[in-house]
């Protein structure tokens, strides 16, 4: 099984950004994590990270000749991106929403997400552990 994990912008940043609200963790200890809970659940896991959401919509097409699934967090596009919204539709591979923080514990803006809708399902708020969580959710989905 292979699980394409997806990283939208601002979050190359991780371990500086914010981190009362994001945490400490960068997005290599992340990676690292998530390659090796792969392993014990029987997936290859790939990671990767854009700041631009045309690069993102690219990044989804392609999973769909070798992914099983994604697991994306998109950042601030998840609130605004109908473009990655049709991209998830269209590539008819399944796709969980990530968000390391709550994103209902915070600004009214943060509690629309676009893509929600068109995602298997959507984890948020367990800081780093919202990746782990929704790999496991996904890897034993796909098995099912
Ligand atoms: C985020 C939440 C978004 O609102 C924010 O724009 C991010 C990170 C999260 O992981 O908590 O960049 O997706």
């Amino acid at each position: 099984m292979k699980i394409l994990v997806l990283h939208g912008p601002n979050l190359n940043l991780l371990g500086t950004r914010e981190p009362e609200v994001y945490g400490s963790m960068t997005l290599a200890d992340i990676s690292e994590r998530l390659k090796e809970l792969g392993r014990k659940l029987g997936a290859e896991v790939t990671s990767l990270q854009s700041n631009h959401e045309g690069a993102l919509i690219d990044a989804l097409h392609d999973a769909r000749t070798w992914a099983n699934g994604v697991v994306f967090n998109p950042g601030g596009y998840t609130h605004t991106s109908i473009a990655l919204r049709d991209a998830i539709s269209a590539i008819q591979i399944p796709v969980v929403e990530v968000h390391l923080s709550n994103v209902y514990a915070r600004e009214e803006f943060r509690h629309v997400s676009m893509i929600s809708a068109v995602c298997k399902g959507k984890i948020t708020g367990f800081g780093w552990r919202s990746y782990l969580l929704g790999l496991r959710a996904l890897v034993e989905q796909l098995s099912d």
